[in-house]
């Protein structure tokens, strides 16, 4: 389904009375393609929040935003006050970010997809790697760089809501790609090849999934990076939530070894196809610093660099800075929140109501079912949010409407935010509404 020819139009119509309402005094036109964009959900779900009126015994329940919990570790931030006190780091640096966090990150990145055993060859290099002031803007500028108004791009459904507003604000048209809960959300290659046309320039994977917390196995990310291959394509995979992957899920997947597997051509580099997208937001608690990456051909790092140039000059020095000095040393404080973050969704799913079912779970989130038939998500998180206090998000955050298959019943939980004992009160408080909405509950 190409949701950008179905839905712009609604869209249009929808956020051009919101912008003539609230921007009366402006006199110029805003841009058909911004004025198109829908607008981020998540203050949605804090107005319905703002209505709940807590109390000391019944204080409001955040499971609503995939930020991180805990503050970045004191030896980060006495790094970040030593860098940025000194006058020499005011100035610009290269768009491409401080070499030293681009040599940094490659040695973290060397560990994170090393084989199981810790062997075997990670090819990637400083020069692969562009520092970028976020992973949203590592996304704007992979985007700007493959592809231009008019062209395709390939997103699976549920989507992270900024990569479909991203592709509607510079007028490229988002291709949806189902997937379903019998699937775990796990997006099927061959249903994307039957969506590739001539003006497809990308598909975009993000693993552990935002927001259904699906993490993809690595055989099925080496089938897009040949589908990519095949067809000519970048493929963009968005690894944010790559740190919070248990033991199990070792090595995330084997494309930056020299060779993933006997099935891909002899002289494959995954530099033909692929852009990675790193966030240093969530591993390291840092969200309002603004520090991401691009790792991807070092051909394609010059024409990134345009985009670069233009949308961030450079990503803030002092963060860079600090987290090149101390990368290495935080490691046991990322593996620490992996596994409180990993307890926390076990404790999720024992202590869930039973007529509430979890589809998939990972990273930060975990995407739930609820458990009232016919009654929309949007609906129910509304109720939660406004008489239980609980806050939560609607799968239609996360795609076209009436696009998620069986949307109407999937809700995001995020786990990060929150502690063990809010965790067991939200589900006490899941359990208390499905007496107190009077509407009928099923498994
Ligand atoms: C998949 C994904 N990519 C990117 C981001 C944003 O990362 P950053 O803070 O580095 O821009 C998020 C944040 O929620 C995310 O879930």
């Amino acid at each position: 389904m190409r949701w950008s020819h179905v839905a712009r139009a609604q869209r249009a119509m929808f956020t051009t009375s919101m912008a003539a309402s609230s921007n009366s005094n402006v006199r110029f036109r805003i841009s058909s393609a911004v004025e198109a964009t829908s607008r981020p959900p998540i203050p949605q779900a804090y107005a319905w929040a703002a209505a709940y009126r807590p109390t000391p015994g019944r204080p409001l329940l955040d499971m609503s935003q995939g930020v991180p919990g805990t503050p970045p570790p004191k030896l980060f931030l006495d790094t970040l006050a030593e860098f940025s006190a000194d006058p020499k780091n005011c100035g610009y640096v290269e768009n491409v970010g401080e070499m030293a966090l681009r040599e940094a990150a490659v040695k973290e990145m060397k560990i994170a997809y090393a084989g199981r055993d810790g062997e075997g060859e990670v090819d990637v290099k400083a020069e692969d790697v562009a520092i970028t002031a976020g992973c949203n803007l590592a996304f704007f500028a992979s985007v700007m760089t493959v592809a231009e108004k008019g062209d395709e791009i390939i997103l699976p459904v549920p989507w992270y809501f900024n990569h479909e507003m991203t592709l509607s604000s510079l007028g490229i048209d988002t291709v949806t790609l189902q997937t379903s809960p019998e699937k775990h959300f796990q997006p099927s290659p061959e249903e994307c090849e039957r969506l590739i046309t001539s003006k497809t320039k990308a598909v975009v994977l993000v693993t552990p999934n935002n927001p259904t917390g699906a993490i993809y196995p690595p055989s099925l990310i080496e089938s897009f990076a040949k589908l990519a291959l095949t067809h000519n394509l970048a493929l963009i995979i968005d690894e944010t939530y790559r740190d919070f992957l248990n033991p199990a899920h070792h090595p995330p997947h084997n494309l930056f070894s020299s060779k993933p597997s006997s099935t891909f051509p002899e002289d494959w580099s995954w530099r033909s196809s692929i852009i990675h997208l790193f966030s240093f937001s969530k591993s390291y608690c840092i969200p309002g610093h603004r520090v991401g990456l691009i790792c991807a051909s070092p051909s394609l790092i010059p024409e990134l660099n345009k985009a670069l140039d233009n949308i961030q000059i450079c990503a803030p020095r002092p963060p860079q800075l600090a987290l090149a000095a101390c990368l290495a040393e935080l490691r046991p404080f990322v593996k620490d929140t992996a596994r409180s973050l990993e307890a926390r969704h076990a404790l999720f799913k024992s202590v869930l109501p039973s007529n509430w079912k979890i589809g998939a779970q990972g990273g930060y989130y975990a995407f739930v079912k609820h458990p009232f038939k016919g009654v929309d998500a949007r609906v129910v998180c509304e109720r939660l949010a406004k008489e239980m206090g609980v806050v939560c998000l609607p799968a239609g955050f996360f795609g076209p409407s009436g696009g998620i298959k069986d949307g109407d019943q999937w809700v995001r939980f995020s786990v990060a935010n929150v502690d063990d004992d809010k965790v067991r009160l939200v589900c006490e408080r899941l359990k208390e509404c499905e007496d107190a909405f009077g509407w009928k509950a099923s498994a």
